[in-house]
């Protein structure tokens, strides 16, 4: 099936790509021609992925996927969460989000912290959610130049390196993106088979 993937960061197309394989096409929006700053406003992961998928579906027509990520540290009551992107100021600089997360934890012994996706899918008008989740904690220092985002200092639970550390192989299998997508592609499978019978 083909798809509009409502982003245009670079490494999550390279992420979702790698994870639905050859059966399903997502489309950027840099590849239609579309480079409108999509409103991220609603106080939860959940409403900011259905906004951005109905937005670019109004803008399509097209059958279209969108996802929304938080990371939530549970000494800081589950911040960054919805406003990760942000959590420094709007210019979205993951190097000083990075710098505000670590200056806010400073020698706190609690880093526990998770990923949480929420994926929106509008197929043929009707709106579905999948969600991934992976826990892991917060170190105190940057690890690795792999990944985006706070992949640096992100040890996902049972490993020892940084998410920053991995080859995007391996992360997409543990990832929280990686898991809210393998539930989408199964998702999919489905509808195709329910579709031929
Ligand atoms: P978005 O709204 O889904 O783009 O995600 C919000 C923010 O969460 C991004 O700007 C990144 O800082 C962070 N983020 C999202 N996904 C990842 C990831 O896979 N690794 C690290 N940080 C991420």
């Amino acid at each position: 099936m083909k798809f509009v993937f409502a982003s245009n960061n670079d490494h999550k197309i390279k992420e979702i790509r790698s994870i639905l394989g050859d059966s399903h096409t997502a489309l950027s929006l840099r590849e239609l021609n579309i480079f409108d700053d999509i409103p991220e406003e609603e106080p939860n992961l959940e409403g900011n992925a259905l906004a951005k998928a109905r937005y670019i579906h109004r803008l399509t027509g097209m059958n279209v996927f969108a996802d929304d990520t938080g990371l939530e540290v549970d000494a800081l009551g589950g911040l960054p969460g919805v406003k990760s992107a942000r959590f420094a100021g709007e210019n979205k600089d993951f190097s000083a989000n990075i710098d505000k997360l670590l200056a806010m934890l400073g020698s706190n012994n609690n880093r526990k912290a998770r990923f949480r996706t929420i994926i929106a899918l509008i197929l043929n008008d009707n709106e579905y959610l999948f969600e991934g989740i992976v826990e892991g904690t917060i170190i105190d220092e940057r690890r690795g130049s792999e990944g985006f985002g706070y992949d640096p200092v992100f040890i996902p639970s049972g490993k020892n390196r940084t998410f920053a550390e991995m080859e995007l192989s391996e992360k997409n299998t543990i990832s929280h993106r990686g898991r809210a997508l393998e539930k989408l592609r199964k998702f999919l499978e489905e509808e195709a088979c329910n579709k031929n019978n």
